[in-house]
């Protein structure tokens, strides 16, 4: 059974559409193994996206993601890292399959809904800053 992190972003959490989302990922499968509501210091942006930090989005992709609350959430299931990503569509919206959480919900390449994890290395490093194991089930 795989884990695998998704960020709601706060374009997506501002839009009122965090239930519609985590249904997505219900109904494709996937268990909410945990979830909670935060919001993210640049402290935390900055640290959580320093794979980034060297490329020239980096700035406003931190400003973004501390613009407001986002809801953080470990997925669960058979290929759920895979799946996640499938469901989210491509990182660009305007690239992103119809049907999928970005297609539906994505403004721009910053603004666009959702984050998953892209590795399950990066999933557990990326659970890891988020959740304590407790929190987990
Ligand atoms: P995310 O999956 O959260 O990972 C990094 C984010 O940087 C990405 O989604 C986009 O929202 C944002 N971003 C902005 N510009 C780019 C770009 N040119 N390529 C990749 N990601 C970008």
């Amino acid at each position: 059974m795989e884990r695998t992190l998704s960020i709601i972003k706060p374009d997506a959490v501002a839009k009122n559409v965090v239930g519609q989302i985590l249904s997505r990922f219900e109904d494709a499968g996937l268990r909410i193994a945990a979830t909670k509501k935060t919001r993210l210091s640049r402290v935390d942006a900055e640290a959580f996206y320093a794979v980034h930090k060297d490329r020239p989005f980096f700035g406003e992709l931190v400003e973004f993601m501390i613009s407001g609350p986002v809801v953080v959430s470990v997925l669960e299931g058979e290929n759920a890292m895979a799946m996640n990503r499938e469901l989210m569509g491509a990182t660009n919206p305007k690239e992103a399959a119809p049907g999928t959480i970005r297609a539906d919900f994505a403004d721009s390449i910053d603004a666009n809904a959702v984050h998953g994890s892209d590795s399950l290395e990066n999933a557990e490093i990326e659970i890891n800053f988020f959740f304590a194991q407790r929190e987990i089930h």
